[in-house]
């Protein structure tokens, strides 16, 4: 396909796209003093958030997890993950101290796009369609006791206000959802409901967020777990908190000493973050314009979108494709983050992986020098979006010193880390890990251990749903 003149090309005396780059990283930078504005402004806001509802932009959402798993859960337990393009189903048959993880089966099923702007009901009928299909096939590894009902743990990775383990209120939808009729409804009613419609007969016994299966699964491998994070195509994070850290909660002095899950959504965050043009055009042509501007910042769905948009500016402005703006980049997220991210893997001589890129992306030849042009943008997107999650996680271990004097900082402490962009985008990781010990400084940043933990949510959420089974095992 050839590049058609869908646009003019301005006959700017500006002809190289040199300026627009060096203001893109001007507007992008993010030096130490602005990490630290990050992370401090990170910490106030949990600290707001936890005093009352709506008290700040991150929503601090109580889990009502209290117990963490230990390693003793028993018994064949089913997961469903709901929260990105796909949805995951999983079984597993967890044997105790000693044999642990005995047997794990999952699928995969990516959800048809149209189901993402339709009614609850159609989305809720199609996942309860293929976790009945997968129930179905359930082997002889797995082992249920005669005439029980069968537990789920339910992952559903968007803001929901819990009224219980295993129930809660969808506030809005994030990522590109916009089903109608769920924002406001229990989504475990709706999930069961469309159970019973199926015939299938399961119970959900944990209803939680990506970030809270995460951490409790790479929790359950290792104590020393206090935060997670998820960087996909939204990004989150949960911690471990103290109950009575949590005024929001009216248990003043309580003096059990417990602790529990705070989901953050830190998505919604919003203050001090160095943003440029490219981001407010993207931001007020979203469904959901003026919330989740950390997430629009950093996260999977929006790094090549925002790309995307400098691309075209230089092809307007600056000729960067030459006479004409290339129509298929003309098109709202056609440049996504798994071409940014193989585009700054390329370590050919002449950026050949660049170049064939953009010819199946915009239909576009380029040279050389375009090329580099577009490797220096895909950095500096990428970059601070790495280096503003690292201030994001500081800002949490901050908080969690400053109550617990000396605990976090002087000791090993795990955050687990999971989701697409953080595992697939080794730039992305680089430039997290470097902010988090520039504000760290090398001393304590050698204690904050910052780990992958591949899949961990949907071990964690069957496990969430062994702790608050309502069988003895
Ligand atoms: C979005 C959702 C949040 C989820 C995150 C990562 O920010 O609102 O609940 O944890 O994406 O999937």
């Amino acid at each position: 396909p050839r590049a058609r003149v869908v646009k003019s090309v301005r006959s700017s005396l500006t002809i190289s796209p040199a300026p627009i780059l060096t203001k893109l990283q001007r507007d992008c930078a993010t030096p130490l003093p602005v990490l630290r504005h990050v992370a401090d402004a990170m910490a106030a806001d949990m600290r707001a958030g936890l005093e009352v509802d709506a008290g700040s932009d991150l929503k601090m959402i109580l889990s009502y997890v209290d117990a963490l798993p230990t390693g003793n859960e028993k018994g064949l337990f089913y997961a469903l993950d709901l929260g990105g393009t796909n949805f995951r189903v999983l079984r597993v048959q967890l044997g105790g101290k000693d044999e642990r993880v005995i047997a794990t089966e999952f699928e995969q099923v990516s959800i048809p796009p149209e189901l993402m702007s339709g009614t609850s009901e159609e989305l809720f009928d199609f996942i309860a369609t293929g976790l009945t299909q997968f129930a179905q096939k359930e082997t002889g590894k797995f082992h249920l006791p005669q005439g029980r009902t069968r537990e789920l743990g339910f992952t559903f990775s968007f803001p929901v206000k819990q009224t219980s383990i295993d129930s809660g209120i969808l506030m809005n939808w994030t990522k590109g959802f916009s089903v109608s009729g769920t924002a406001g409804k229990d989504v475990v009613a709706c999930l069961n409901e469309a159970m019973k419609r199926q015939g299938l007969n399961m119970r959900v016994s944990a209803l939680v967020n990506d970030t809270v299966g995460t951490l409790a699964g790479a929790r359950y491998w290792d104590d020393d777990v206090m935060v997670a994070v998820i960087l996909g195509t939204g990004t989150n994070a949960c911690y471990v908190e103290c109950v009575n850290a949590i005024p929001k909660l009216h248990k003043p002095n309580s003096t059990t000493g417990g602790k529990t899950i705070v989901n953050t959504e830190w998505g919604a965050f919003s203050n001090g973050l160095p943003l440029t043009e490219f981001d407010q055009e993207m931001d007020a042509q979203s469904k959901n314009p003026g919330e989740q501007i950390f997430e629009k910042t950093i996260s999977g769905m929006y790094l090549g979108e925002i790309v995307r948009r400098v691309l075209v500016r230089m092809a307007e402005d600056a000729r960067l494709f030459g006479d004409s703006v290339p129509e298929k980049l003309l098109m709202p997220f056609s440049l996504r983050t798994p071409d940014i991210c193989a585009m700054q893997q390329d370590s050919s001589k002449d950026f050949e992986v660049v170049g064939s890129i953009l010819y199946n992306v915009a239909g576009v030849n380029s040279n050389l020098s375009t090329r580099k042009t577009i490797i220096d943008v895909c950095d500096t997107i990428a970059k601070r979006g790495g280096r503003l999650a690292g201030a994001g996680i500081v800002g949490i271990l901050q908080k969690m010193e400053e109550d617990s004097q000396g605990i976090v900082f002087g000791k090993r402490t795990v955050v687990a880390m999971d989701g697409g962009l953080y595992e697939h985008y080794p730039q992305y990781r680089m430039y997290l890990q470097d902010a988090v010990t520039e504000l760290l400084g090398d001393e304590i940043s050698k204690n904050i251990i910052i780990e992958h933990s591949k899949d961990g949510s949907g071990i964690g959420a069957a496990l969430l749903a062994a702790t608050n089974s309502m069988y003895e095992h």
